[in-house]
């Protein structure tokens, strides 16, 4: 039995608008409910925990009928990963694999999800990335101070994937706090390698505006 964490209690602070932007509609439904419905389909996901603002909880748990592998909707931390740590504390017994998957993220395809989801049976970590397009250089004081080998450098995704197990020790032993802004980062500071997943570029999470136009182009396409 594997499921899947939909972390969307944020603020997205970026993005600047007055509905936090995953209740924003692309397609007329929120991106939220995009992203449950993707991470839904999926044949390796048995059960769906969402986490949100304890203001929308009571929404989703009235909607359960609409999401037939959603089994908890629970309230957010004032960070991302106190979010997830909710989540994970409510995952059903007999969990193998959880994955976690940020709300934002409406994009994302049956395919990667199935992917990771499998890594992290056969491994115990798995992370789905993409390939950096951009040169990236690293800055000190005004000034250049290096240029990354791209070949070397990859965007961390979502789903992530682990075995149960390992992401409760990870979460255990490291401190929940802003700077940690996705679970393999706990789960490498463990010491536990974290298989990667090569994953579309186009699973982007919407971060500013010009996210949800590029977003709205493509959910009409084939992943
Ligand atoms: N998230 C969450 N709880 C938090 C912060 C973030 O569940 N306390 C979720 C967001 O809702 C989002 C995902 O984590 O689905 C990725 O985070 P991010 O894109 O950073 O969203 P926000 O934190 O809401 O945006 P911002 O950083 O711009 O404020
Ligand atoms: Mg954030």
């Amino acid at each position: 039995m594997n499921t899947a964490i939909i972390v969307a209690a944020g603020n997205g602070e970026r993005f600047r608008s007055e509905v936090p932007k995953q209740f924003l509609e692309i397609n007329g439904k929120p991106v939220v409910v995009h992203a449950i419905e993707r991470i839904s389909a999926a044949p390796s996901i048995d059960a769906v925990v969402l986490v949100l603002a304890a203001e929308r909880v009571a929404e989703f748990d009235g909607r359960r009928a609409d999401f037939p592998k959603l089994v908890a909707v629970v309230e957010g931390g004032s960070t991302r990963a106190g979010s997830v740590l909710n989540g994970l504390n409510a995952v059903p017994r007999g969990c193998e694999v959880v994955a976690v998957h940020d709300g934002a993220r409406p994009l994302v395809s049956v395919d990667d999800i199935e992917a990771v989801v499998g890594k992290a049976g056969e491994t115990g970590a798995a992370c789905l990335v993409a390939a950096v397009t951009d040169t990236i250089k690293s800055v000190r004081g005004g000034e250049i101070a290096a240029t990354l080998d791209r070949d070397k450098l990859r965007r961390a995704l979502t789903p992530q994937a682990f075995k149960i197990e390992i992401l409760k020790r990870a979460f255990e032993l490291s401190e929940v706090n802003d700077s940690v802004t996705d679970e393999s980062y706990l789960v490498e500071k463990l010491g536990h390698p974290v298989a990667i997943v090569e994953g579309s570029a186009r699973n982007i999470k919407i971060t500013r505006p010009e996210d949800l136009i590029y977003a709205e182009a493509m959910l009409g396409r084939d992943p």
